[in-house]
């Protein structure tokens, strides 16, 4: 694809370097060949490198743009199912109703869990964070499925992603049950993807538990919004995890590791906390003010991004949807109109314009799970169900790829060589 050439001009030494052509987006440099002539680029961050080629998921910033397998969020998240995006995601294509109907099936068929693996629960306190655990519990699932670990193996590969792909929900809900003291809810093969997690989450054995279908809906489309979203911090974790051959448990634990972060799938655990911080509509500028102030690691959370300059998109089907949710239980959280009342003074104000600041993903999302009654130290979970798909379908690529160990090299400012003399008296 190197459509044109770069010239790296270094004192006496110059090196042409192929300049990389995209489908959509910025062309790249490719430098592979600079290690060997002694010279690395320096990215903390990685704030001007594409750590890899991608086929999965497009991402315009600055037209606040989203494409799954070139499918706009927009439309996949009005028009489709959580489920046909995980498919889109991971075959590629959309799936015809009977392609569909196999892999709904199949997906169904693998939510139950091994049953010793509820004991794993019992090891963790129960004011353990849901995060916590679902970690520690995600990366056990290799002790239990080990017959279809070899990843060089696509038939293998397949089998994993169903097993995770189905189990995310199970062992979600599990954590959640398990912290508040109730039994664990199995799953139930006729309700749909989205419902059968809210009755894994809220049914007890004392009575029927009858899914909403607009809060159902809800969840569904959380899910899709969430599925995947390119080179993110938690696909990277994955993608450098599953770079050394380890097995996809390992490696979805470890990007469900990396999710938790604040900075990243935590925000909307963060935000729901700022929000309520907040509380009024009057305390807005004072928090405004600290977010400005350079000696205040106060941040807007749900505000701003690596890649976005411009609205995210999923920001505003988010909003949409938290209308929707909200005005379905007749509900009116005053948090809401908080949110709506930052949203409108950030986006007017200039440090927030120049810096190109918006909301994002998690600032209405945690909003809307606090409607659906879910508690906020459950909401990165709910984050790690829906980008589960996204880091599988990553791995995948990465092994269908050809595999690198991931291996970056660094710049050195440490001690020079110098001799050795221990101060310890040795017994
Ligand atoms: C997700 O990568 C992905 O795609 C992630 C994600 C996904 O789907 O996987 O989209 C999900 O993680 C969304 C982001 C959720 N995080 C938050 O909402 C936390 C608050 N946001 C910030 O921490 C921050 O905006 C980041 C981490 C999201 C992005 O940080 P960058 O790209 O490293 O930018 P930066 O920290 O260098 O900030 C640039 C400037 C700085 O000011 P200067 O040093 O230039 O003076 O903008 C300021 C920052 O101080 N800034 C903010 C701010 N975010 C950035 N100031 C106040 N409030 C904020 N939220």
């Amino acid at each position: 694809m190197a459509d044109n050439k770069a010239k790296l001009t270094i004192a006496e030494t110059s090196v042409d370097l192929d300049v990389l052509s995209p489908t959509l987006g910025s062309k790249v440099i490719d430098i592979r060949t600079l290690g060997s002539k002694g010279y690395y680029t320096y990215d903390p961050g990685f704030t001007s490198t594409a750590s890899c080629e991608s086929k999965i998921t497009f991402i315009d910033g600055d037209n606040g743009i989203l494409l799954h397998r070139g499918f706009p969020i927009g439309q996949l998240a009005t028009e489709s199912t959580y489920l046909e995006v995980c498919y889109i995601l991971l075959y590629g294509e959309a799936p015809t109703q009977e392609q569909y109907d196999k892999f709904k099936t199949t997906v169904t068929r693998h939510t139950m869990i091994h049953e010793q693996i509820t004991r794993l629960f019992h090891g963790f306190r129960r004011d353990s964070h849901p995060m916590a655990v679902l970690c520690g519990v995600t990366g056990a699932l290799a002790a239990f499925y080990h017959d279809a670990l070899d990843v060089s193996n696509p038939v293998h590969r397949d089998i994993t992603a169903y097993r995770l792909l189905s189990k995310m929900p199970t062992v979600a809900a599990m954590c959640y049950k398990y912290s508040i003291g109730q039994p664990f809810v199995y799953p139930k093969n006729d309700l749909s993807y989205a419902g059968n997690f809210l009755h894994m989450m809220f049914a007890t054995p004392c009575e029927e538990y009858v899914v909403n279908p607009v809060l159902e809906r809800a969840m569904d489309r959380i899910f899709i919004l969430h599925a995947d979203h390119e080179q993110n911090a938690s696909t990277s974790t994955v993608r450098t995890a599953g770079s050394s051959g380890a097995n996809p448990f390992a490696c979805i634990a470890a990007g469900i590791a990396s999710l938790w972060g604040p900075a990243h799938g935590g925000a909307n655990e963060a935000c729901l906390r700022m929000l309520e911080e907040i509380k009024t509509v009057e305390h807005i500028p004072e928090f405004i003010k600290r977010a400005k102030d350079k000696n205040d690691s106060f941040r807007l959370m749900g505000f701003g991004h690596r890649v976005y300059k411009n609205y995210d998109p999923r920001a505003t089907v988010m909003r949409e949807t938290c209308h929707e949710v909200l005005k379905e239980l007749n509900l009116n959280d005053s948090l809401l109109e908080v949110a709506m009342e930052l949203e409108r003074i950030a986006l007017n104000d200039p440090y927030f314009i120049e810096k190109k600041l918006y909301p994002n993903v998690d600032f209405y999302s945690g909003i809307i799970l606090k409607a659906l009654g879910i508690p906020s130290n459950m909401f990165t979970v709910i984050f790690a169900i829906a980008r589960t798909i996204g880091w599988i379908a990553h791995w995948n690529e990465m092994h269908e790829d050809g595999l690198k160990i991931a291996r970056p090299r660094q710049l050195y400012t440490g001690y020079d060589e110098r001799e050795f003399k221990s101060e310890i008296k040795k017994k």
